[in-house]
């Protein structure tokens, strides 16, 4: 029998009763992958039932008030999760008439919706071919197929998406991506995995070679650096401004939106630019329309995406004389093009949401 079919048969035999397992429907199983992000299955499993009862759809979501989709999510931490999940019900109402997308794209653009939830979404709902790749399964399938470089570098993860690509069972994706994650909760443990009753044992490389001591390999390369960070979308007349600074720690070269740091500096390397603080003195009272992690090498930074409208570009222009900045004003769809980096399709997102 060959590796899919086994991981197949075991997970039909294994799996938890689990309440979002029971139907094929995009809306519980979306509330439930959020949900997990953060939190095991055991502590989320009573807050899941109450928050489906008094949000049985994307509708009751998107029509209640923040602060009692808030109240339902108590217990569960980071809040920013519930925030996400209704702003983005409220896209699915406006743009697609409280149905669910179907195309790996589409789900991409919902705020507080990554590569690991659309994923998952999309093959569990719909059995739509995508694989999976969150921590369980990076242990399970760099044990599999012995990847022996170390999984928190930088390219551990692509190359990891690849070998799930691979492994995919394309007839039972759902299924199979749920029954990796499965296999890594309950077998495929960190410490002495149960590998006499895993599945894959007589294909996986690490059991027959006796490495499941050091695969996966978890090398922190360098220390990490929290850093909060605010970046502003100034508009006039329906366009963005994007400048170019002489000098910046991250983005060089780029033309990008104005950012800076904020709250501890924890070296004068990350301070804001005069720029940036020359601009914040105009832009007075900004509008905050979401946050965002980003992760630049080894520093995680916390972003605020901060809007302000600019009634005259002869301000920024002296501004930018000022201080030698290179300044261009974008249209919103040339954004990402003009502004090459995933930064521009993070802060993306707020604003389609903001324009619907
Ligand atoms: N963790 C996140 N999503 C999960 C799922 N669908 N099954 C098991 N564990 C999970
Ligand atoms: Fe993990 Fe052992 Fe199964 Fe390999 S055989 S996947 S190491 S539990």
């Amino acid at each position: 029998m060959n590796p899919q079919k086994k991981l197949y048969d075991w997970y039909q035999v294994h799996k938890r009763d689990l309440p979002f397992r029971k139907k094929k429907q995009a809306y519980p199983i979306w509330i439930s992958e959020v949900m997990l992000q953060q939190t095991r299955v055991n502590a989320m499993l009573p807050l899941y039932d109450s928050f489906i009862k008094r949000f049985p759809n994307p509708e009751s979501l998107a029509s209640a008030d923040e602060e009692e989709v808030l109240a339902f999510w108590k217990g569960l931490g980071y809040y920013s999760r519930a925030r996400n999940l209704r702003k983005a019900a409220i896209f699915l109402v406006q743009n697609y008439n409280g149905s669910f997308p179907k195309d790996l794209n589409s789900v991409l653009k919902l705020p507080g919706i990554g590569n690991y939830t659309a994923r998952a979404i999309l093959s569990i709902a719909y059995d739509l071919p995508l694989a999976v790749l969150d921590g369980n399964v990076k242990r399970v399938l760099s044990r599999y197929y012995g990847y022996t470089e170390n999984i928190l570098g930088p390219k551990a993860d692509r190359d990891l998406q690849e070998k799930a690509d691979l492994f995919l069972n394309s007839e039972h994706p759902g299924d199979h991506n749920q029954g990796l994650m499965e296999l890594g909760a309950t077998l495929c443990l960190p410490e002495s995995p149960k590998c006499l009753l895993c599945p894959l044992s007589e294909f996986c490389f690490a059991r027959i070679h006796q490495k499941t001591a050091e695969i996966p390999l978890r090398k922190k390369e360098k220390k990490q650096i929290q850093l909060v960070s605010e970046i502003f979308v100034l508009s006039n007349q329906k366009q963005i401004l994007l400048v170019r600074e002489p000098k910046m720690r991250f983005l060089k070269e780029m033309f990008h939106l104005p950012y800076g740091m904020v709250g501890d500096i924890p070296e004068e390397a990350y301070a804001p630019s005069p720029f940036f603080l020359a601009l914040k003195e105009i832009a007075k009272d900004p509008k905050t329309i979401g946050t965002f992690k980003h992760s630049i090498t080894h520093h995680k930074l916390d972003f605020s995406v901060l809007t302000y409208p600019m009634p005259v570009r002869g301000e920024i222009e002296k501004l930018t004389k000022k201080f030698g900045v290179e300044s261009k004003w974008v249209t919103l769809s040339s954004l990402d093009t003009e502004f090459p980096s995933s930064l521009a399709s993070k802060v993306k997102k707020f604003l389609l949401y903001l324009e619907s």
